[in-house]
C-alpha cells in the first residue's frame, strides 16, 4: 500500500453506518472512494454519498456505489478530499480538478472536513507551488481577470487536459489560474477573491479543514486544525 492508499484507508475507517459522506476529487480522493467502496462491499456499511464533481461521481459509480445529487441532501456528516497545498495556518489550496464551487460547498456544509495529503503538499505559504485557481462565470472572465490583476497578479484561463480547448467545471464555469507577484496574507487574499463579482469560487480554503491526515513514510499523522 502506498502513502495515498494508506491515508485514504485511514479516512475510510472513520466512516460509520448511516453517515452522509462527500467524495472529493483527485487521485487521493479516488483512493478514498476505493477504500470506502471496499468497506461498503465487505462490511455492508450503509452510507449516503454525494460527489464533488462529475469525475468523482463516475469513479464511485464505476465501483458499484450509488451517488445522491447534492439537491437531495440536507447536510453532510463527513467530507473527505485531497489538497494541492496546506499551509501552517490551516489553509488549503485546491482546484486542480476544476470543480471549486462543489468542493467548497461540500466542505463548508459538512460537520467534519478531513483532508488527505502527503509531505509534498505541506508549504510555508499558499501559492508557493501552484497558481490560485479561480472559477468564473464564462462571460465575466476578462473583467474578473482585470479586477484581480489590480492586486499584482497575472494569469491565464486554464486549458483542458489535452490543451485543445478550455477547462470547464461540472456546471460550465471557466478557470483562471492566477499568480500573485506580491505576497498577500492568505486571509486578505481570501477576502479579496470572495468579494469580486463574477467569481463563482476560488481555490483558497481558508481555515476550513477540521483534520489534516498527513501520510509520511508509511505512517499517518492526524493534524487537528481547530
Ligand atoms: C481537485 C483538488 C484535489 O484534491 C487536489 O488537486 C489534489 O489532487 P491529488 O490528490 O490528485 O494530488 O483540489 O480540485
Amino acid at each position: 500500500m502506498n502513502d495515498k492508499e494508506k491515508v485514504a484507508k485511514y479516512a475510510a475507517d472513520i466512516v460509520t453506518n448511516n453517515m452522509t459522506v462527500g467524495l472529493g476529487t483527485g487521485s487521493t480522493a479516488n483512493c478514498f472512494i476505493e477504500a470506502l467502496a471496499s468497506r461498503i462491499k465487505n462490511e455492508g456499511l450503509k452510507v449516503t454519498l454525494v460527489a464533488s464533481s462529475v469525475v468523482s461521481m463516475i469513479k464511485a459509480k464505476s465501483l458499484g456505489l450509488s451517488v445522491a445529487s447534492i439537491e437531495q441532501i440536507q447536510s453532510l456528516d463527513l467530507y473527505v478530499d485531497g489538497a494541492d497545498e496546506v499551509s501552517p495556518d490551516n489553509t488549503l489550496l485546491k482546484g486542480q480538478g476544476s470543480d471549486l464551487v462543489r468542493e467548497k460547498l461540500l466542505a463548508r456544509s459538512s460537520k467534519q472536513f478531513i483532508v488527505l495529503v502527503d509531505q509534498s503538499k505541506m508549504v510555508a505559504r499558499i501559492g508557493e507551488r501552484f497558481a490560485i485557481p479561480i472559477e468564473v462565470l464564462p462571460f465575466a472572465w476578462q473583467l474578473v481577470k482585470q479586477s484581480i490583476e489590480v492586486f499584482g497578479a497575472n494569469g491565464v484561463l486554464r486549458k483542458n487536459s489535452n490543451g485543445s480547448g478550455l477547462a470547464v467545471s461540472s456546471q460550465g464555469s471557466l478557470i483562471l489560474d492566477m499568480v500573485f507577484d506580491q505576497e498577500l496574507e492568505t486571509g486578505q487574499l481570501n477576502a479579496i477573491l470572495d468579494s469580486i463579482p463574477g467569481v463563482v469560487e476560488h481555490g483558497i480554503f481558508y481555515q476550513l479543514a477540521d483534520i489534516v491526515l498527513l501520510a509520511t513514510d508509511g505512517d499517518v499523522k492526524e493534524i487537528l486544525t481547530l
